[in-house]
């Protein structure tokens, strides 16, 4: 099946999925960006995209509706599917036959960390963390030891090994959950920090479980590195989706893929946790790793210029703000703690701007004085998001 070039929304310029809707279209939508403020609040916090469907993902999905093909999932699609991206994308081919379809990233991981830990056992994260690292892993009721990122937000091996010793005390079996690339950083890891996290990880017996949601949205400067592929890593997890650079998260689907030496462990999932996903979130995912390339790079691009715009942004409107751009992902930190807006600036932001960022208390250790603003946008929203900022202080 062949599907026709992405089409520029004005004739002549490059098509640029982050400029077709309008903010009238936006605010029509039901998901939660939309719907949890009032409307005169400009909405950039929760990780959705401003963008249409992509194309082939439509037209996946319109095919699928129009034949009632509304079943259950069968197969192994979506696992080609990824095994073609990500051997063209990144040099990396995920073994089909160690993949497995779980609902979604979060409910995969939950999954893959009931396999190698049991009830009390820790999972080691990175705060500042994507929220739910650390709501998912209490509720498993496992228990969380923090391994902060360092100043330059990258990881600290030292403070790494250092929380790998106290995970396994006592001989107990541990995780730790990489965030790859990480939200809310945007820090793209390098292979040799994953090489050295592979080493440590070997050495102290823990875990590893990548969630590589965001690795189709790297920027150009840096590269994703899969973690199944570093040397090391072949006890490892990872957990993949198209649900972060397709906005496809209310089409349920994603993959667990076991490195070889955890295909064993990953076997031994039961089979119905596969039955969470859905059928047209498989269609969509596979549509949009098979056909969607052209349609993320022109995603990437507007994402690349959209982050040197919120650069200059904050430096001419917000000069308080300390900001380096994120690597990978289409989030930005922004260390707030120079503005004395206290503990959480995004309740200023809010409360006086009518903007809304994510909470950087939410993310942990680390997260006090910051604030998560979401690029997948406009530039014209995210100009005007920024002179609400600054009009608030
Ligand atoms: C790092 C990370 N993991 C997982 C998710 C959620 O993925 P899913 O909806 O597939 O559970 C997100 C959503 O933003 C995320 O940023």
């Amino acid at each position: 099946m062949t599907f026709p070039r992405p089409r520029p929304s004005v004739p002549g310029e490059a098509f640029d999925p982050l400029s077709v809707l309008s903010l009238d279209e936006l605010r029509r939508r039901t998901s939660v960006k939309w719907r949890a403020y009032p409307e005169d609040v400009l909405p950039l916090w929760v990780a959705e995209l401003d963008v249409p469907l992509a194309e082939p993902v439509a037209r996946a999905l319109t095919e699928a509706v129009a034949l009632g093909d509304t079943g259950y999932p069968a197969g192994t699609g979506y696992a080609e599917a990824l095994a073609a991206f990500a051997a063209a994308r990144w040099g990396w081919r995920p073994a089909v036959e160690h993949t497995a379809l779980v609902p979604d990233v979060m409910l995969g991981i939950t999954e893959v960390l009931k396999l190698v830990t049991g009830p009390g056992d820790a999972v080691v994260v990175n705060p500042p963390v994507y929220p739910p690292f650390h709501a998912f892993v209490r509720h498993l009721g496992r228990r969380i030891v923090e391994a902060p990122l360092g100043a330059d937000l990258r990881l600290d091996h030292d403070v790494l090994e250092e929380a790998f010793v106290r995970a396994t005390e006592g001989g107990r079996p541990a995780a730790y959950l990489l965030c790859s690339p990480h939200n809310p950083t945007g820090t793209v890891h390098t292979r040799a920090e994953l090489e050295r996290v592979a080493e440590s990880a070997e050495a102290h017996g823990v875990r590893v479980v990548a969630d590589e949601i965001h690795a189709p949205l790297v920027l150009p400067g840096a590269e994703h590195v899969p973690y199944l592929s570093v040397r090391g890593a072949e006890r490892g997890f990872a957990l993949l989706s198209a649900s972060k650079a397709w906005n496809l998260a209310g089409l349920k689907a994603a993959l667990a893929v076991a490195g070889p030496e955890a295909a064993g462990d990953l076997a031994r999932m039961p089979e119905e946790v596969g039955h969470g996903a859905s059928h047209l979130g498989a269609i969509a995912h596979t549509a949009a790793l098979r056909y969607g390339g052209e349609w993320l790079d022109a995603l990437l691009v507007g994402l690349d210029r959209n982050r040197l715009l919120l650069g200059e942004l904050v430096d001419r409107r917000l000069p308080g703000v300390r900001h380096r751009a994120p690597q990978g992902t289409y989030l930005a930190w922004l260390d707030c703690r120079g503005l004395g807006l206290g503990d959480d600036p995004a309740a200023v932001f809010l409360e006086r701007g009518r903007v809304a960022l994510g909470s950087g208390p939410d993310f942990g250790t680390g997260g006090a004085g910051h604030a998560r603003l979401n690029l997948g946008t406009s530039p014209e929203v995210l100009t005007e998001a920024v002179r609400r900022m600054a009009g608030a202080l």
